[in-house]
């Protein structure tokens, strides 16, 4: 299906209560990804997947880059809004609140400089090996959103400063950061799914 002019994939929600989520995949990944990820972190959730626009060498992203690590900002900023247009014209579609993005490395980028572009459009962010989107991002005021940020010490992708800068960045910004950093590398691990699966938990918990 296409939603402007996004490839995407959209589950329903079969668990009446159970927060929609925003799967947004890895460089090279696309929008059949994380819906099994999105299925064990929440199961019964409404999943809205979308492709990245962007192709590297054939293959997906959310933005462009110009090398490793280092990003085409304003081409950060054009794709955070797109994404954010995709998003309003999807829960009005689909009737659905704002979602808890789930990004996994670019996707994770992605929903890191939505949070700081839109805050409205996600009501929450689990962020797998993110890292800052932007090197001078607007002022945001992300108060009471909650993020969790699960990194990896052995990550060679995001140094161990980056990712205490975007733990940083967002919590200075008002939002209710928790960030562990895992024992592992890049990838992603059981202890992703865990930790996420709990977090969630304790957020409808919350909010109940
Ligand atoms: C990015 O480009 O967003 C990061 O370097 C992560 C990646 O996709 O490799």
């Amino acid at each position: 299906m296409t939603e402007t002019s996004f490839i995407y994939r959209f589950e329903p929600a079969s668990r009446p209560g159970a927060p929609p989520l925003l799967l947004l995949h890895g460089t090279g990944g696309d929008e059949n990804d994380l819906l099994p990820l999105g299925g064990m972190i929440s199961p019964g959730s409404a999943l809205l997947s979308p492709r990245g626009r962007v192709l590297e060498h054939g293959m997906p992203r959310f933005f462009r880059r110009l090398a490793e690590g280092v990003f085409d900002e304003d081409d950060v900023r054009r794709r955070a809004l797109e994404l954010g247009d995709f998003i309003a014209s999807a829960r009005e579609r689909y009737g659905i609140a704002a979602p808890i993005a789930v990004g996994f490395s670019n996707g994770a980028n992605i929903a890191a400089a939505l949070l700081l572009m839109q805050p409205d459009a996600l009501a929450g962010a689990i962020l797998l090996r993110a890292m800052v989107p932007l090197s001078n991002p607007p002022r945001a005021k992300l108060d009471g959103k909650q993020v969790l940020l699960l990194s990896g010490q052995a990550d060679p992708i995001v140094p161990a400063h980056n990712s205490a800068k975007l733990a940083a960045l967002l919590s200075d910004a008002g939002a209710d950061v928790d960030q562990k950093i895992l024992p592992i590398g890049h990838q992603l691990s059981q202890a992703d799914v865990t930790l996420s699966r709990g977090w969630l938990g304790g957020i409808n918990a919350r909010a109940a």
